[in-house]
């Protein structure tokens, strides 16, 4: 039995999609949210937990195998900090996971996460990854840079900007760069790692086949979008503040002041060792995008 943690979301109903096609059995940690299409099937198995109350964990282990540990949030809330969900929920799970004796361990990190990182999200997802070096797990840790897919937060609020505005904002000089990750590729790397014994101990930077400034990738989404818009360079300072003023004044604002230090800096990686290891084909952007585009447009009408 495979539990997955996290399995709810957006990477995580990639992943237990592929665990089910591989004949697995999947155990979810319900938290919030369920998902329909998994609750009547035969494989699935859903326990309600929170990776905050480690009480709730012992029963979502009971004849477990192994551990796919993918909770993370992206902006913090009242009960749910940084620290606590990335760090304190990673001591929770793998102490938890030590406990019933289960040794494979497979965690979802970010790229550029340590604990001397910039961004707390980043700070946090590090100090994660090395209370779980430590553990004597049998573990391996992924690090994704920014992952898309249908359901993706950042390409689909990126599309809906060019559909909806005139002008698109650009955070700073926008020459960072990202090496953005097909959903698909990443569940396809914590699937194919349960069975490779090779990959335990390893940490693997996880991004697409292509690098792209934030500027170069707004341009190929318009030009994938067909629009032509204004697109304005916003000054670091003045979105720090509007940033700060969101999240004050927003119960989901759109930016944090986090987000704004990440968005400063490159997420790239090299990719050959996955490639190697897992023998993963990256999926290109342009590709795989045009594909569902037709439905994130029809989904704006
Ligand atoms: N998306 C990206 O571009 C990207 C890039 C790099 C790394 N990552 C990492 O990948 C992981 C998954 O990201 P995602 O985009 O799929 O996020 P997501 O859609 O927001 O999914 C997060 C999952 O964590 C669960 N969760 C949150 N708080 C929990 C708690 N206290 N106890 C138990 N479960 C809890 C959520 O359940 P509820 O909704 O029910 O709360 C949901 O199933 C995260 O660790 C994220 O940091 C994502």
């Amino acid at each position: 039995m495979l539990l997955i943690t996290g399995g709810t979301g957006f990477v995580g109903n990639s992943i237990v999609k592929k665990a089910l096609d591989k004949g697995l059995d999947v155990r979810l940690l319900i938290h919030r949210r369920k998902r329909p299409e998994f609750s009547q099937h035969p494989k699935v198995n859903q326990v309600v937990g929170d990776i905050l109350q480690p009480e709730t964990l012992t029963k979502a282990l009971e004849g477990v195998d192994a551990i796919i540990h993918l909770v993370g949030i992206i902006v913090e809330t009242k009960g749910a900090s940084f620290e606590a969900i990335h760090h304190q929920g990673t001591i929770n799970i793998v102490t938890a996971a030590q406990k019933a004796g289960i040794k494979r361990f497979i965690q979802m990190s970010a790229l550029g996460s340590s604990p001397a990182a910039a961004s707390r999200y980043h700070q946090t997802k590090g100090k994660a990854e090395e209370y779980l070096r430590a553990s004597g797990l049998d573990y391996t840790i992924f690090r994704p840079s920014i992952i898309f897919g249908p359901e993706d937060q950042f390409i689909n609020w990126l599309c809906q900007v060019i559909r909806y505005s005139p002008i698109i904002p650009i955070i700073g000089p926008g020459t960072n760069k990202l090496q953005p990750i097909y959903v698909e590729d990443v569940a396809e790397c914590f699937i194919q790692a349960l069975n490779k014994t090779d990959t335990i101990g390893r940490s693997y930077d996880l991004g697409g086949p292509e690098q792209f400034t934030t500027e170069g990738l707004i341009d190929l989404l318009l030009k994938l979008l067909n629009k032509n818009r204004l697109k304005i360079h916003l000054p670091i300072p003045l979105m720090k503040l509007n940033a700060g003023l969101m999240e004050r004044f927003l119960p989901n604002p759109p930016l944090t002041q986090d987000q704004l230090l990440m968005l400063q800096q490159d997420n790239i990686c090299d990719t050959e060792p996955v490639i190697k290891d897992i023998g993963l084909q990256l999926m290109s952007l342009d590709k795989v995008i045009s594909q569902y585009l037709i439905d994130i447009l029809y989904s704006f009408c």
